[in-house]
């Protein structure tokens, strides 16, 4: 771990290994515009429909200029994007298909990749002004299509949420299919929300959310998709918006750590009072290291880029100590049960 790696000679840092960190970050800074740039341009979908296919032939069938395309695939075989042998036949590596060419797969991240070539390369330009400053540029009222690429975004954890993280809750899934309520807090553009009526056709869905941009896109999404019969929006903090003792389940997603600090046990005693007895709190969020050794630990390397990466957000993101103290003070009692998810989500659960 890079925590122990001064004790290890052999990992002792030189003057060539600092240099070579450097440019390897910097490959990534050009990985992550490559893979950008093939998504939107459908160049890894063109590639996955046709495996062992030519530059010139993906050219030609999404209208691009064949040479840049050829600099593109020979990028992306050497870093290990693609396969392909000396005759310029290219297929996807292992598991890129899923990751990088099915918008809608659990683990598709084109949203994420994007969310950062378009909006984190903004809010980067606008740092040196506003460490200067301190200012900050909420995640409300942007645009909607930033709503929606923090959507694209978080679109995995929204799958795993309501296909199995809720369902696995004990009793929760016989209490929704019964007729209960579910309640979202922080739904943004209502995707997730989109999910839990797939999951749980019986029950009833709230959403909350203090975001007008994301609540008119989840409006429309919630219209379109033939549901609003079941899913109630409400705008506003969840204290006010939600009837006391109304629903069986309160779920949060990358929405704990966007909460200003100063309203954070506000929202969650409002969560607590919205549950009936023996409801099911489940938060998936990032937890902050609580050391500074912790910070270079594996499952803290995560929630570390996004507190740099949202820094101008206003976000700042909780150590398990404060999430810990949060719950206990809004009354949860029993045992909170923690689990570290995909890239180092943490998973919270802890009943009424
Ligand atoms: C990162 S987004 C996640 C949205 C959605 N859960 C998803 O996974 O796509 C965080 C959301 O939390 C919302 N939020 C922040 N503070 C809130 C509060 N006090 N009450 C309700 N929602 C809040 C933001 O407006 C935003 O829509």
């Amino acid at each position: 771990m890079a925590s122990n790696a001064s004790k290890d000679p052999g990992s002792e840092p030189t003057a060539e290994s600092q240099v070579a960190k450097i440019f390897e970050w910097r490959r990534g800074f050009n990985a992550t515009h490559l893979i950008d740039i093939g998504v939107r341009l459908g160049i890894f979908k063109a590639i996955a429909d046709i495996p062992g296919t030519t530059p010139g032939q993906v050219a030609d069938s999404l209208g691009l200029h064949a040479p840049y395309v050829e600099t593109w695939c020979t990028t992306a075989y050497s870093f290990g994007l693609l396969e392909g042998e000396e005759d310029r036949k290219f297929r996807l590596a292992p598991f890129i298909d899923d990751v990088l060419a099915k918008n809608g797969h659990p683990r598709y991240l084109g949203g994420y990749v994007h969310l950062g070539t378009e909006f984190a390369t903004e809010d980067f330009r606008y740092c040196l002004d506003a460490f200067r400053s301190g200012a900050a540029v909420p995640f409300q009222g942007r645009s909607e299509e930033f709503a929606e690429a923090v959507a694209a975004g978080t679109f995995g954890l929204q799958v795993l949420s309501a296909r199995k993280l809720l369902p696995e809750l004990p009793g929760l899934k016989e209490k929704l299919d019964a007729g209960g309520a579910l309640l979202e807090v922080g739904c943004g553009t209502g995707r997730h929300l989109l999910q839990l009526t797939k999951a749980f056709p019986q029950a009833r869905c709230i959403g909350v959310d203090i975001d007008p941009t994301g609540m008119k896109a989840a409006r429309e999404a919630i219209e379109n998709a033939g549901v609003a019969d079941r899913v109630d929006l409400v705008a506003g903090e969840v204290g006010t918006a939600v009837p006391e003792a109304s629903v069986d389940a309160v779920v949060m997603i990358e929405v704990l750590h966007e909460i200003s600090p100063g309203i954070r046990q506000e929202v969650i005693d409002g969560c607590y009072r919205a549950l009936r007895p023996d409801g099911w709190f489940l938060i998936v969020d990032e937890t902050y290291p609580s050391t500074l050794a912790e910070s270079r630990q594996l499952e803290f390397l995560f929630p570390i880029q996004t507190g740099f990466e949202e820094l101008t957000w206003g976000n700042v993101l909780p150590t398990r100590e404060e999430q810990e103290q949060l719950l206990r003070s809004a009354g949860f009692k029993g045992e909170i049960s923690r689990s570290i998810i995909g890239e180092g989500f943490t998973v919270l659960s802890a009943q009424k």
